[in-house]
Parts: C-alpha cells; structure tokens; sequence
C-alpha cells in the first residue's frame, strides 16, 4: 500500500522539475494527480505515470489567475471528488538588486511565488474543510530562510511563502488541515540549467560547494521530503519549514590552504 494510496493530489508547477518530480513520486505512492501549470508537460515526462489513467488530470493554468485556478480547482473536485493534497511548486527564479530591479519584474515573482500560492490554497481549502483533513506543502527555498545577492524579488516571495506557511498552519490546524513549506537547497532542474551554460559554469561550481554535501539536489530528493510532509508520516507536522539543501545553511567549512 502507496503512502498516498487513494489520496488525491493537486500539484502546481508539474510540468517540470521538483513538481513534476512531485507528481511521479506521489503516483507511485497512490495518488491521484492533478497537475497545474501553464507549460504543457513534455509527453514522455510522466513516463511512469499512464497518463490516459483515470488518476491524472492535467490543467493549463497559469496561477495568478484567479478564475483559472478556481475552475481548475472545481474540475479536480469534479473528476476525482476530494482534495487531499496541495503541493505548490509552480515558481520562477528573478533578479536583479533594489536599485537596478524594475517594478514589473518585482510584481511577475512576486505574482507567481507568493500570490500565486494563495491563490490556489484558498480555493483548495474549502475542499480540505469540508473533508476535516488535508495536507498542504508550499515550495520555499533556503533564499526565504537567508538571503543572496541580486535576487531581492526571489528572496522577498520565498520568505513571503515562510511566514504565510505559518500564518495558514495557525488558522487551519483547528480543522485538522496541516500546512508546511520545504526549503530545498540548489536542486538540478531547469531553473538551474543555466548554471550550466559557458560563462556561468564556475558560479555554478562554487554555488554547489556551497553545500556541505558539494553538489545540487535531484528533482527526486525534494520529491521525497515533499512526500514526508503530503503523508500520513508528517501527522504530527505543521507549520514547519523542512530544510533539505545539503548542508547549505548548515554553516560553512573552513579549509586552510
Ligand atoms: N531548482 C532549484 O534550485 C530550487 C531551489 C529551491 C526552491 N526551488 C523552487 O522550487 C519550485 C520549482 O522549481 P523548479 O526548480 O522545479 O523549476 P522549473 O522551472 O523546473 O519548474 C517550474 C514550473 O513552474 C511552472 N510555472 C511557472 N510560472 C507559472 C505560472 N504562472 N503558473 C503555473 N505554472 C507556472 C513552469 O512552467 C514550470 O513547469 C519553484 O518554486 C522554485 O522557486 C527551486
């Protein structure tokens, strides 16, 4: 029996990376997925997950969209008759420092980290409510823990998805909904990619030694600590921020020449 068996899943940001990791993992473990984002999936993404099964539903939903992400919350209702679940994964990194960032660039990651996430909380919620049970886990990153330098909107959303972690785990653990965030450290996904390219390469050689464990993480890792938290295992779990970035924010290694 899936850790997730019979449990229904909404995941945003499925299309790639630690969501779609997210859903391949959860299916495995049982569930049914819904998969939010305005990104189709490559077809051979959820290779592991049969697609035409009646436990996946995908949805084109870009969310900051209110009205999209409450019909795309209706149909899941719809199609598989509860929410057990909520992973927000949907995100986008942004740069730039306070003096050099334009306003428009401040509101995209703000819109899509932050508000985004709410958007979809609110309109799962009521679901969760209704039920007496849920699980819900936002995707922060160590940058809402502490800070990097010239990615001021990425820092304020991701510490903005920390305290609103918080704010929900307060108002709703008297209806027997949990509401956590992981904070992965650097993980290999396209978000990262660029890191890869000529010219960045030695950033991202020393980004990663910047984690005791000298490396990123895989999509697969998040996946499993996201899975700890979405699961019966975290019952006792709420309001927390689950650090999982190989010893990022652990402290640093002092290495004498
Ligand atoms: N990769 C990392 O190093 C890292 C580290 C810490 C936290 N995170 C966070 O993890 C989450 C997932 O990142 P990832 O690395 O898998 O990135 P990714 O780029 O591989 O995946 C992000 C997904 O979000 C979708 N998306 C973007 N804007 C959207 C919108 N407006 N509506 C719906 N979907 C949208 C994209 O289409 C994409 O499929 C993000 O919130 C990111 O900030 C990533």
């Amino acid at each position: 029996m899936g850790r997730l068996q019979d449990r229904v899943a909404v995941i945003t940001g499925a299309a790639s990376g630690i969501g779609a990791a997210c859903a391949v993992r959860f299916a495995a473990e049982g569930a049914s997925i819904a998969a939010l984002d305005v990104a189709k999936p490559p077809d051979d993404l959820w290779s592991e997950i049969d697609a035409s099964a009646p436990g996946t539903l995908f949805q084109e939903v870009d969310v900051r969209d209110e009205p999209s992400v409450e019909a795309a919350v209706a149909a899941t209702r719809e199609r598989f008759g509860r929410i057990d679940v909520l992973v927000n994964a949907a995100g986008v990194v942004g740069f730039g420092m306070a003096h050099t960032l334009e306003v428009e660039e401040f509101d995209r990651v703000l819109d899509i980290n932050l508000k985004g996430s709410f958007l979809t909380a609110k309109h799962v919620i009521p679901a969760m409510l209704e039920q007496g049970s849920g699980s819900i886990v936002h995707v922060a990153s160590v940058e809402g823990l502490v800070g990097i330098g010239g990615q001021l909107a990425y820092n304020a959303s991701k510490g903005g998805v920390v305290l609103m972690t918080k704010n929900m785990a307060i108002d709703y653990s008297p209806a027997g909904v949990r509401v956590n965030c992981i904070c992965p450290g650097g993980v290999e996904t396209p978000m990262t990619a660029m890191l890869n390219q000529e010219g960045l390469k030695a950033v991202g050689e020393k980004l990663r030694k910047f984690h005791l464990l000298e490396r990123f993480a895989k999509p697969s890792e998040i996946a499993a600590a996201t899975l700890f938290l979405a699961s019966d295992d975290a019952s006792f779990v709420t309001g927390t921020s689950l650090v999982v970035d190989g010893g990022y924010t652990a402290g640093h290694r002092i290495v004498l020449d």
